[in-house]
């Protein structure tokens, strides 16, 4: 039996967010932790008397709201320069795609962060992390996407996970070389695919540098085809994948994902016939990004009533990005998610917290407050979970606890 001194929290309002239907209530008032772990999370009247002698240290929560730390499952937090000009542009009438088509979008913070070396990558990313983590982030996806050469996107991946030791967050990195074609392979773009594909991911698993790898499958990227090529590379790999799909077009990239068992897909406001049935059946989350959604000045929500009734699972994230999503507020993204995409508050909050998890695979360990799960959870001035959704432009984050530790 472990006799290691443990943690009660109490006087807490507890959403655990095991589930939607938890994440939409106060469902306990205390949590005990043990070390690094939640040991116990109830009401403070059950709590049996053996633990409660081994808890050496009381901290009372003034009844404050208390939910899981929130997890960012899509960004692309590490990139040099911006691109305000062409926010500028976009407001004058030229369309993201015309951009694109141009050489700027992807390709022109593509030549900022080749130029940029570690330390300066890592100081313009760190102001967008310190403001997801003083919101209740303590987990974060960031993609690579950015070098498209073998070692600009080790590069990239390297930042990220010196991110997560620095600031003490989780981090998880996805490969995405497939994110455009470099001017080097112009007009070579099943090419390029091969390599990336096939010489520089293995390269780069084999330096541990990637959780997941991930595509840009959309009209005027990458095709469904390009997306077999990487993915059944891969499965070789055992590295669980993602695509960004149907932002613009649907070209038929989820039906190829959920063949692989895609961890998620992101984007979907063009969902193909039949896809949210193949979602539902191979577990794979659909991440929402209401942010660039609304940046972009789409109109067209993805299909969320169908995805409800579809049974598949719903997360919400920044998108963090320089193009399409310059926003590094998750409670934002919580908020567009409910008024532009009409998902409710305990869907957003269930989407940046369990089914977020569920996004990068981690769902047993993370996102929910419970037996077992790793102790990151945030201390509200709120009373109830709904309120994360209602409030913009205000931070309501009174404290984080990573790991069992008061931050
Ligand atoms: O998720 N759609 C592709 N990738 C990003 C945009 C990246 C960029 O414009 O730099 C997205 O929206
Ligand atoms: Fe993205």
């Amino acid at each position: 039996m472990s006799v290691t001194p443990a943690i009660l929290w109490r006087n807490a309002r507890v959403v655990p967010c095991t589930s939607i239907a938890t994440a939409a209530t106060v469902q306990a008032d205390a949590i005990v932790t043990d070390g690094a772990r939640i040991e116990w999370v109830g009401r403070e009247a059950m709590l049996p008397a053996a633990l409660r002698e081994r808890c050496r240290s009381v901290h009372d929560l003034g009844d404050r709201l208390v939910t899981p730390g929130l997890i960012d499952c899509h960004t692309h937090l590490v990139f040099a320069g911006d691109r305000a000009a062409e926010f500028a542009e976009r407001q004058r009438g030229v369309s993201y795609e015309e951009i694109a088509r141009r050489g700027g979008g992807i390709l022109s913070t593509v030549h900022a962060t080749r130029a940029a070396g570690t330390e300066i990558l890592l100081d313009a990313a760190r102001p967008r992390l310190d403001a997801l983590l003083r919101e209740g982030v303590t987990a974060i996806e960031i993609k690579s996407g950015y070098g498209l050469t073998l070692e600009a996107e080790a590069r990239m991946l390297e930042v990220a996970r010196e991110l997560g030791r620095r600031h003490g967050v989780f981090v998880r990195t996805t490969y995405l070389a497939a994110h455009a074609v470099p001017p080097e392979f112009s007009g070579r773009s099943a090419e390029y695919v091969r390599v990336l594909a096939r010489d520089w991911l293995p390269e780069l698993a084999r330096r541990g540098l990637v959780d997941a790898v991930d595509i840009y499958c959309d009209r005027g990227a990458f095709s469904a085809a390009d997306a077999v090529v990487l993915f059944e590379v891969s499965r070789e790999l055992g590295l669980p994948i993602k695509m960004h799909a149907g932002q613009f077009a649907d070209v038929g990239g989820v039906e190829v994902a959920t063949r692989f068992t895609a961890l998620s897909c992101d984007h979907l406001e063009e969902l193909g016939a039949g896809d949210a049935t193949r979602m539902a059946a191979a577990g794979t989350v659909a991440v929402l990004l209401p942010v660039a959604y609304y940046t972009l000045g789409q109109t067209k929500p993805p299909p969320v009533a169908l995805l409800r009734r579809e049974g598949v699972p719903i997360a919400v994230a920044t998108d963090c990005n320089p193009g399409t999503s310059p926003c590094a507020s998750l409670l934002l993204a919580m908020n567009m998610a409910c008024r532009l995409f009409a998902l409710t508050p305990e869907e957003a909050l269930a989407g940046v917290t369990h089914h977020a998890a569920q996004a990068l695979g981690l769902a047993l360990g993370r996102g929910s407050l419970a037996p077992g799960a790793v102790a990151d959870f945030v201390i509200w001035d709120l009373a109830a979970p709904h309120e994360l959704s209602y409030w913009t432009g205000i931070n309501r984050c009174h404290a984080v606890v990573r790991g069992g530790a008061m931050q």
